[in-house]
């Protein structure tokens, strides 16, 4: 489980973060530049310093314009895991590399109208596929169910390769559609609002890995 602190307390975001610590494998960080999506969120200096002082390894998340130039340098900064649009590189083979060369997992991300088959070549170059179940850009949005057959087919293409891809979704998860998605194949989930609105963040974290392993072993 990935919580996103997208939509956390920002004045108090070391606390934030340590109410998922113990329940999550990683902290989601979305990186906005109000080019790429209509949204601002952290910059590369805040960035930074969330991922000096975060207790979890950060899954970066990067919706910028630039991240060819930007990417690596937050596998630099120490983030664990770095992902980029397809839809902003130009040179995604070489971004995907320079991530991995900088030590930390190369992911990419695709946007809802971005097709499978349009980046199914790189596949085995990266670490995590991150197929969008929103439009990137906000918080609280609604889940996207029509992108489960991008992620059924995302999923029987990494089967048949042998190394571990991880396959995260990312937008609207909640106890209403955790399940649904890791029945399509997806197994890293990323949950904003339904985390830091719930009573206890680290409960919902919780519940959210049982629904999801529940539904993968059906
Ligand atoms: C959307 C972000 C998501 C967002 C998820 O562009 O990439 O990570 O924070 O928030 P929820 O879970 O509320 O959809
Ligand atoms: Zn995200």
């Amino acid at each position: 489980m990935c919580p996103s602190i997208l939509n956390a307390d920002r004045n108090n975001l070391q606390s934030e973060i340590g109410r998922v610590a113990i329940s999550s494998d990683l902290l989601h960080l979305d990186v906005m530049d109000n080019i790429f999506v209509p949204n601002l969120t952290f910059s590369f200096e805040e960035s930074t310093e969330i991922i000096s002082n975060s207790p979890l390894p950060v899954d970066a998340h990067l919706m910028i314009n630039d991240p060819d130039e930007m990417a690596p340098l937050y596998a630099k900064a120490g983030a664990a895991s770095v992902t980029f649009h397809f839809e902003a590189s130009k040179e995604p083979l070489k971004t995907l590399q320079a991530i991995k060369a900088m030590g930390a997992r190369a992911a990419l991300a695709v946007k809802p109208d971005t097709a499978f088959h349009e980046i199914e070549i790189l596949l085995s170059d990266i670490d995590m596929l991150l197929i969008m179940t929103v439009e990137p850009g906000f918080g609280g949005q609604s889940f996207m169910s029509e992108m489960m057959p991008k992620v059924a087919q995302a999923r029987q293409a990494i089967e048949k390769i042998d190394r571990d891809i991880w396959l995260q979704v990312d937008g609207g998860i909640s106890v209403e559609t955790i399940a649904i998605a890791a029945r399509a194949g997806a197994d890293a989930f990323v949950a904003g609002s339904a985390v830091y609105r719930a009573q206890s963040p680290s409960e919902m974290l919780d519940t959210l890995r049982k629904l999801a392993v529940g539904a993968s072993s059906l």
